[in-house]
């Protein structure tokens, strides 16, 4: 006997500045690490689209692309930094859309630089001249960032940015969206979370600046508001341009949750549409081990102070993995949407089983094995109970 359709405020419709999604679930930004060098998407890119398109997600955000080539984070990376790079962007796009049926899926692209995060070896441009390899120190960029504050204890200190390269940079951005816009995505998200170049800006723990774009949180705030100002130039007004926000760092000197949470109520300002509410400079984004209910949805006390600053709809990540826990967050009004990585890494049709009466929750059991090794070939789930 056919499973009787469940009647969750998760399959009730939902709209992003004008972009109709058929349901409250969102698949957050998983780095897909499937393109080639160039940073072109791979035939099995193409095909994890398609699967996520056919499972029955409202939203897909892709893995962070980088807007300029000193902002790529690993090797396998999606690039946006050129127009050359515009028709194969478009093959995501084009499948999402075809693959999700008469109720399309949305999808959106992760606009990224990885400021300090980046890696010498990927984005030096030419192969060293004496040892033929790419990545060797003697002709790798030197990562940039706010200021040469490394990222762990005695690591590389990165550049520091000159005011030039700044302008550069947000310029990098608006040209991203532009392709993005062009290769057919239905709208942006700014990576402004997890310890990249936005990030980064914001935080006082790696922006030590004094000119105007440090030394005051507003100042630090700089960087953002105008990336957003460069988008939107680029976009048009009526495009939407959402952001994934790190609201509190979890590190020394780092944003603190007041004062991470104020960056909410300058957005809707500064032109964006949707925040999606994370936390954590590094590895604390994607929590383990999330086994039990209680364990999940831990950024809820972040994003209910979220809640309180803005009208915006609010996007909650981290650790969502039961029915009754998303619906509980939906019903109180603290997010608009739930959104999940590791979860549809294992079950990309996670949706359309809930949808048709499944109960349990997701299967992933949050172990994080899903990152590619070294070795190792894109996103997969390689847990030890599967
Ligand atoms: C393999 C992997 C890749 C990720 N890549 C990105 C990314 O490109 N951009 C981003 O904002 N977050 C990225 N994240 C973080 C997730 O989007 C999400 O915030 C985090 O995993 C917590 O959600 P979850 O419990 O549903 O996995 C990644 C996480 C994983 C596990």
């Amino acid at each position: 006997m056919p499973k009787e359709k469940l009647l969750s405020i998760l399959f009730e419709a939902g709209n992003i500045a004008g972009l109709e999604l058929k349901n409250r679930l969102v698949r957050s930004a998983t780095a897909e690490r499937m393109c080639d060098e160039e940073g072109r998407p791979e035939q099995a890119m193409i095909d994890l689209y398609a699967d996520l398109a056919r499972g029955g997600v409202g939203l897909i955000v892709t893995g962070h692309a980088f807007v300029h080539e000193s902002g790529k984070a690993h090797s396998t990376m999606t690039a946006v930094h050129r127009d050359d790079l515009v028709p194969s962007l478009r093959t995501l796009s084009e499948v999402v859309h075809r693959e999700s049926g008469g109720k399309r899926s949305g999808v959106v692209m992760q606009i990224n630089h990885a400021g300090r995060k980046a890696s010498e070896k990927v984005t030096c441009p030419e192969p060293c001249p004496e040892c033929g390899r790419r990545g060797s120190r003697r002709v790798g960029r030197t990562p940039v960032a706010p200021s040469p504050v490394s990222q762990v204890k005695g690591g590389p200190r990165p550049h520091e940015l000159t005011e030039a390269e700044i302008e550069e940079l947000v310029g990098a951005f608006g040209r991203a969206a532009g392709r993005a816009k062009e290769a057919g995505f239905d709208g942006v998200q700014l990576h402004g979370a997890h310890g990249y170049l936005i990030n980064q800006f914001c935080s006082p723990a790696s922006n030590w600046r004094r000119d105007r774009w440090g030394g005051s949180s507003a100042r630090r705030l700089r960087f953002l508001e105008e990336v957003a100002a460069a988008v939107r130039d680029e976009v048009g007004d009526d495009y939407p341009l959402l952001i994934k926000l790190g609201v509190q760092d979890f590190v020394r000197d780092g944003l603190t949750l007041d004062e991470g949470v104020e960056i909410v109520r300058h957005v809707a300002d500064w032109g964006l549409d949707a925040v999606e509410i994370s936390c954590g400079m590094g590895t604390t984004s994607a929590r383990k081990d999330i086994l039990r209910p209680e364990d999940e949805a831990y950024f809820l006390p972040q994003a209910r102070r979220a809640r309180e600053l803005t009208e915006l709809p609010l996007i909650l990540v981290g650790g969502m993995r039961s029915l009754e826990v998303m619906e509980s967050i939906l019903e109180e009004g603290t997010a608009d949407f739930i959104s999940m990585s590791r979860p549809l890494i294992r079950e990309p049709d996670l949706p359309n089983q809930w949808q048709e009466g499944r109960t349990e929750p997701a299967a992933c059991i949050s172990c994080n094995n899903c990152w590619p090794g070294p070795g190792e070939y894109g996103i997969a789930c390689r847990s030890s109970n599967r």
